[in-house]
């Protein structure tokens, strides 16, 4: 089983959404998926009450059973773990960290939230692990922003992915559905670049 932690110690740079949306991509390649919800606000599991159907698995709980929760998913066969997390909860994000073998870390493309990502950068170096921002919730044609983000984000020494989340409403309507984007709009552009995240991620994972 392969460990993804996504943290970011700001709120609302969408960590449950694209938790939700990697979750269901795997899913749709054959994986078994457990997504588990360190934040006590729930979002993740949320969205799993107002699904239909059994996948992915998505258990919510404190991070003090963190490393019960990883061993139970093995266990049950599950090929990836996804650690959706709390904003402003060190401990918890610390735990997660140190618990996945890659950290994804959303960030919104604007300077305030570039800026933001100094603690969260913190962190992963306490957790020795190989982090990646993901710029989420772009505008679209946003060759200034890519490249600005690129050069704020190697001051901390972190990397952007490849691919980057664009602003599209889908991704709100879906989960509001219980769906992600792939299931809402397959043939959408977010479900084309949820795919393409997905993939690199796999060939993150398989290094
Ligand atoms: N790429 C995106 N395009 C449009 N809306 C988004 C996108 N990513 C996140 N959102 C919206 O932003 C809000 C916060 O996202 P969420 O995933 O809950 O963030 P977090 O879990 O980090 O607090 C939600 O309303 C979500 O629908
Ligand atoms: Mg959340």
């Amino acid at each position: 089983m392969r460990t993804v932690a996504i943290l970011s110690q700001k709120g609302g740079t969408g960590k449950t959404t694209l938790t939700l949306n990697l979750a269901v991509a795997a899913e749709r390649k054959g994986k078994s998926v457990a997504v588990i919800d360190l934040d006590p606000q729930a979002s993740s599991a949320g969205w799993k009450d107002s699904r239909a159907g059994e996948s992915p698995y998505v258990i919510a709980l404190p991070y003090s059973r963190l490393s019960q929760a990883l061993q139970a998913a093995q266990e049950g066969g599950a090929a990836l773990a996804l650690i959706d997390t709390a904003p402003h909860s060190e401990s918890a994000s610390l735990a997660a960290a140190k618990a996945a073998d890659v950290v994804l870390i959303p960030c919104r493309a604007g300077i305030l939230d570039l800026r933001a990502i100094g603690t969260t950068a913190e962190l992963v170096k306490l957790a020795g692990k190989p982090a990646y921002v993901v710029l989420n919730a772009m505008p679209p044609r946003a060759t200034q922003v890519l490249a600005d983000a690129r050069e704020a984000v190697a001051v901390h020494g972190l990397t952007v992915a490849p691919v980057a989340i664009q602003q599209r409403a889908a991704y709100g309507h879906a989960l509001t559905l219980g769906q992600t984007a792939q299931e809402y709009e397959p043939a959408g552009k977010a479900a084309e670049e949820t795919a393409q995240l997905y993939d690199w991620l796999i060939s993150v994972l398989k290094d």
